[in-house]
């Protein structure tokens, strides 16, 4: 797949949209979906535990650890996890725990090619193997192979590290992305480049945050002030890929250049927004420069209680490519968290009191302009192994 092309049948689609009326694609029928089913704790418990612990989820990309020993700490799962470059050059995750008497390992991120206990010392290669202790003849008989780090199934692909946080078999990445895979390939991520990561608190069920990233129909109203002010209302192009998705709506400027001939259209500047399952949405758009590419990813987890979450936001750029420095990338990433912060969570928080007070059988309405919504909950509701209360 080459993305040009790509880009080039959406602007097709675009186009198609805006002549005339100005239309949409849309799912094929509005559904309802009971208020429990982001309120009930027993499904957030096992949300947390067969998505977040269960399934494979995208950690970061091959340039978060460019080179050996560089080394991640990934907590949000709900198990505490550590994610290395090794010197194979291949990715490595472990439970981030010293298997001598059960400390945290790693507390930091620097580059190191061992991981070593703060607390008595004990070391360990970047394959996880015991490689160092003080006073080694207080521990005699140690079978040191049998005492190396907990690992845990990570792979990397197509500029993509993935991470299961439960011991198991290995993960298939282009099995698990399915049809988006030649997408998300042709989107070569390897070159992705992070500017800047953001933790934010959420006050609400994770899916409640979640779903502010997978629809547009909320634009015009709640960031009218700000997103909306450069966006077509209500003209969306939807695309699904088994339990991925993407959505894309035209900026006006772009919706300017479709009305004129074909030959006059740009040539790239494909942006869309994509849903990896179960809780990562990354966007692909530009700088203030309208040229220079920039990633912004956001995901959500499950915070300590049903009614609470926690959600990562980071930008990236591509290496090489474009002309704006990196100072105005991270500006840029300030006020996207900002909108998302002060619009998207405000809103989303403040509900959260109304949501848990819904009585049990209270029908939520999912419209045709929110097929994502509809389908990742009940991609979600299958994946647990719950039926979604519709
Ligand atoms: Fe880690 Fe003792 S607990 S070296």
């Amino acid at each position: 797949m080459r993305i040009a092309d790509e880009w080039r049948s959406m602007l097709r689609r675009f186009a198609e949209h805006l002549r005339g009326e100005r239309t949409s694609d849309l799912g094929a029928a509005t559904m309802t979906v009971a208020a429990s089913a982001y309120t009930d704790p027993a499904r957030f418990e096992l949300e947390r535990t067969r998505l977040f612990r269960e399934q494979p989820l995208l950690v970061g990309f091959s340039r978060d650890l460019p080179a050996a020993g560089d080394r991640m700490c990934f907590d949000e799962a709900g198990v505490p996890v550590v994610v290395a470059r090794a010197e194979d050059g291949g990715v490595r995750a472990f439970l981030n725990l010293c298997p001598h008497r059960g400390t945290r390992l790693v507390e930091t991120c620097e580059r190191s090619r061992r991981l070593t206990c703060p607390l008595h010392g004990w070391s360990f290669d970047l394959a996880g193997r015991l490689v160092g202790m003080a006073q080694p003849a207080a521990f005699d008989g140690l079978d040191r192979a049998r005492h190396g780090l907990v690992a845990l199934p990570a792979a990397e692909w197509a500029g993509m590290i993935f991470v299961r946080a439960t011991p198991g078999p290995a993960i298939d990445v282009p099995g698990f992305l399915g049809t988006m895979a030649p997408l998300l390939e042709a989107l070569d991520l390897g070159r992705l480049e992070r500017v800047r990561l953001d933790r934010m608190p959420v006050a609400t069920n994770w899916k409640a945050a979640l779903d502010t990233f997978a629809e547009a129909y909320h634009v015009p109203v709640l960031h009218a002030e700000s997103l909306a002010t450069n966006l077509v209302p209500f003209v969306m192009l939807f695309d699904h890929y088994g339990r991925h998705h993407r959505y894309s709506g035209p900026g006006l400027e772009l919706a300017d250049r479709l009305a004129r001939p074909e030959a006059e259209w740009p040539t790239g500047g494909y942006q869309a927004v994509h849903y990896l399952f179960p809780n990562t949405t990354i966007a692909f758009t530009h700088a203030f420069d309208g040229a220079t590419p920039v990633a912004s990813m956001f995901r959500l987890f499950p915070g300590a209680s049903v009614g609470e979450a926690v959600s990562l936001g980071s930008t990236y750029r591509r290496a090489g490519e474009g002309d704006v420095p990196d100072e105005q990338i991270s500006h840029m990433h300030d006020v996207v968290c900002a909108i998302v912060r002060d619009e998207d969570y405000r809103v989303a928080n403040a509900s959260w009191p109304s949501l848990a007070a819904a009585p049990p059988g209270l029908r939520l309405v999912l419209g045709r302009s929110e097929p994502l919504l509809q389908r990742y909950h009940r991609d979600i509701a299958d994946a647990i192994g719950l039926p979604l209360p519709e």
